[in-house]
């Protein structure tokens, strides 16, 4: 006892404790490496293979959710969960990722949580399958910049040699994960925002329009990549909408569930301020079709219905690119796309249950999926106003 008392005060352990240190001190450098080994496996870049599942494959399996390209089963998790088991329930097939990093919380008026190292091991344990469209890493600079209005810019990302393979229909309203260790924000993919092939696709459409001939021209570089980004004058969104011309970017893509388009389904979407931008490289490739420009096909028997709110027309996203397209349907007698704009807090037409509800009239429900896609606020309402309504009418919807 008095031994290990003077080893104790003198600061030299006695042989025992040598023993026991020696243990300790190993037993901590097993964890470190395990945790360092983990870790690495967490850097989504890192080659780890998974089971491939397609999103029709994901979205019949019970309790999973989908994270950045991965499926986690959170049936056995939930219930140890230091958020709570609820938050899971609300999110069943749903990608998590906004959530998970800090960017959103499930509640308007709710501080988001970012999730720490530790949350990405557990994370990890949960896996049980890959989105078989798969992101990957691209180093970037940016090549172009503009102007979409006041607040909002866009930005077209050189990949260099890579390409991110977006002109198919299976990476339409998917988006890219730009960051770093600290912070990750998700930017959806809106490559017929870049300036030129905008204007050139409006250009196009407008002939097509007046009966002139439209003229042909390579609008879409495989490439390259084109966001826009709103600033909200804090992390990610001011890093982007500050950034210079060659500026280097990371980012990984194309990521998430995307629009998983049906050839035979009517989209019924509601969407919000940037929320538009998940639609927009649909309604180009519509058009381009109408123009007979595009190599992908979707079939006849789609339609898109498409509800879209903003502040104000001078707060818009890609409002020119939607009237033109409503404009060259009219003209040609087109039936797969249809315009209902609204601006404000106009109480005229306020989105809610009703206004769900009424967009039921007259369709077959069972070719009918409703999206939608907005600030936090506009998804609660509308996911409240998709459960109740799921209640009274087999509907397929998801807030994406
Ligand atoms: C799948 C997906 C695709 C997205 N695509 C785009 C896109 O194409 N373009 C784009 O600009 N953004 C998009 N976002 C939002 C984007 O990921 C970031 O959340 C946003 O840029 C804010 O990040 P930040 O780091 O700049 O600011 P943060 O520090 O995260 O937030 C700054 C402030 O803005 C508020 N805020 C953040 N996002 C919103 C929002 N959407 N509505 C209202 N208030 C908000 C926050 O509550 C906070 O007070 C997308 C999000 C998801 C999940
Ligand atoms: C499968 C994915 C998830 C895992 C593995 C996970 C894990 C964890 C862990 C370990 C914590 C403790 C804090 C930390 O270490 O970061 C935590 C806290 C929390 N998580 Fe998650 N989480 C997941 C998904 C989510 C989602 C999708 C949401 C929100 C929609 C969420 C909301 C929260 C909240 C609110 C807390 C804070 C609880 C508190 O401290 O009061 N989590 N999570």
């Amino acid at each position: 006892m008095g031994g290990m008392r003077y080893a104790e005060i003198s600061g030299i352990p006695k042989y025992e404790t040598i023993g026991f240190q020696v243990i300790s001190v190993f037993f901590l450098i097993l964890f470190y490496l395990e945790v360092n080994h983990r870790m690495q496996g967490i850097d989504l870049g890192k080659k780890v293979s998974y089971r491939l599942l397609t999103i029709d494959e994901v979205d019949k399996m019970e309790q999973v959710v989908v994270l950045d390209n991965l499926v986690l089963d959170v049936s056995k998790y939930k219930w140890e969960h230091p958020g709570g088991a609820f938050l899971f329930d609300q999110l069943k097939g749903r990608d998590i990722s906004k959530f998970y990093y800090g960017g959103y919380s499930l509640e308007a008026g709710v501080k988001p949580v970012k999730h720490s190292k530790i949350a990405d091991i557990v994370m990890r344990t949960l896996v049980v399958g890959e989105i078989s469209w798969k992101g990957k890493n691209f180093e970037g600079h940016i090549v172009v910049k503009g102007e979409v209005n006041k607040l909002t810019s866009v930005i077209t990302i050189d990949l260099r040699k890579d390409s991110i393979e977006v002109e198919q229909i299976e990476s339409l309203g998917k988006h890219v994960l730009i960051g770093n260790n600290n912070e990750k924000r998700q930017y959806t993919i809106a490559n017929s925002m870049r300036p030129s092939t905008y204007e050139s696709l409006l250009e196009q459409i407008n002939d097509s329009i007046n009966g002139r001939k439209v003229q042909r021209d390579s609008i879409v570089q495989s490439n390259d990549v084109t966001l826009v980004v709103k600033n909200y004058k804090t992390g990610i969104s001011k890093f982007l909408n500050e950034a210079p011309l060659s500026q280097p970017v990371s980012l990984r893509g194309p990521l998430g569930k995307g629009l998983n388009l049906k050839q035979d389904e009517t989209v019924v979407a509601f969407v919000g301020g940037t929320g538009v931008l998940v639609f927009m490289d649909l309604v180009a490739l519509l058009a381009r079709q109408a123009l007979n420009l595009s190599p992908t096909q979707i079939g006849n028997a789609f339609k898109l219905i498409l509800h879209v709110s903003f502040e104000s027309r001078a707060q818009s996203i890609g409002l020119s690119l939607l009237e033109k397209y409503q404009e060259l349907v009219q003209k040609k007698g087109l039936n797969n796309f249809e315009l209902h704009l609204r601006f404000g807090d106009e109480d005229e037409g306020k989105w809610g249950k009703e206004y769900a509800k009424k967009q039921f009239k007259g369709r077959d429900l069972a070719k009918t999926r409703f999206l939608v896609c907005g600030p936090p606020k506009m998804n609660a309402v509308l996911n409240r106003a998709f459960e109740e309504l799921s209640k009274e009418e087999k509907i397929r919807y998801e807030v994406l």
